[in-house]
């Protein structure tokens, strides 16, 4: 059973995914952490973010076993993963190793742009989790304070629209539901309510209906 969840930044997908993983004991990746683990790897080592050579045989090498949440999270690795993700080679090197991860047993729960319809096009259950702009920004923005930090709220608005254009944007894989997902607008929902409403579709998928 492969569940793929996609949607824009900050609609929920990580949290969602997570839940859902704990509750029917199914493995999870982030897909997120592997551009921005390829767009470490890139700043760290000094090389440039423009060219696609290299940033693609960064991507070959990421290992997902080493993806660490923390360590990935800065706002500027979130940045450049989103400009190597426009890229071909990146994407297909990254690709490989979602779908390899995809087939665990017993299940799989995969949170991203393009699982429904790139990645794991055949997945049991997709849901597209979205929310709207402002909603969104204000949870980026909340997520910031929590953590100790400062914030503009403007800035983060500014910023979440600009990763929805980049995203939304692109020629390879760009984000969209996938025909058979089932939308799931969070804007008025909590993480419960969302979390009871992904429950409900995947039980139904889970039970054959
Ligand atoms: O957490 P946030 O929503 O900021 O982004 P993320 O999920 O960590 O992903 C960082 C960037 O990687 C996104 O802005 C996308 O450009 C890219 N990405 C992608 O292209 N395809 C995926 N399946 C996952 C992420
Ligand atoms: O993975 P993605 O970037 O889509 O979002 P996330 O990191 O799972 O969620 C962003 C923030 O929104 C987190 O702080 C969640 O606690 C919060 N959230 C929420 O307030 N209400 C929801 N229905 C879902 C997420």
């Amino acid at each position: 059973m492969i569940i793929a969840i996609d949607g824009p930044a900050a609609a929920g997908k990580g949290t969602l995914s997570r839940k859902i993983a704990e509750t029917y004991g199914f493995h999870h990746l982030d897909t997120g952490l592997t551009y921005r683990a390829a767009a470490k790897a890139l700043i760290d080592a000094g090389l440039p973010l423009d060219d696609e050579a290299v940033a693609g045989k960064m991507a070959r090498e990421v290992e997902l076993s080493g993806l660490d949440r923390d360590i990935l999270s800065s706002h500027a690795i979130g940045e450049a993963a989103s400009k190597i993700a426009v890229m071909p080679s990146v994407r297909r090197a990254l690709v490989e190793a979602q779908r390899d991860f995809s087939r665990r047993e017993p299940g799989t729960v995969l949170d991203g742009r393009d699982i429904g319809t790139v990645v794991c096009p055949d997945a049991g259950v997709k849901l597209y989790v979205t929310a709207s702009p402002e909603v969104r920004a204000r949870r980026r923005y909340d997520e910031i304070l929590l953590r100790g930090g400062t914030a503009d709220y403007e800035a983060v608005f500014a910023d979440v629209k600009k990763r929805d254009e980049r995203d939304m944007g692109r020629a390879d894989s760009p984000l969209k539901p996938a025909e058979d997902a089932h939308l799931l607008d969070t804007s008025e929902m909590g993480i419960e309510a969302a979390f009871q409403a992904a429950k409900a579709i995947i039980d139904a998928a889970l039970n054959g209906k």
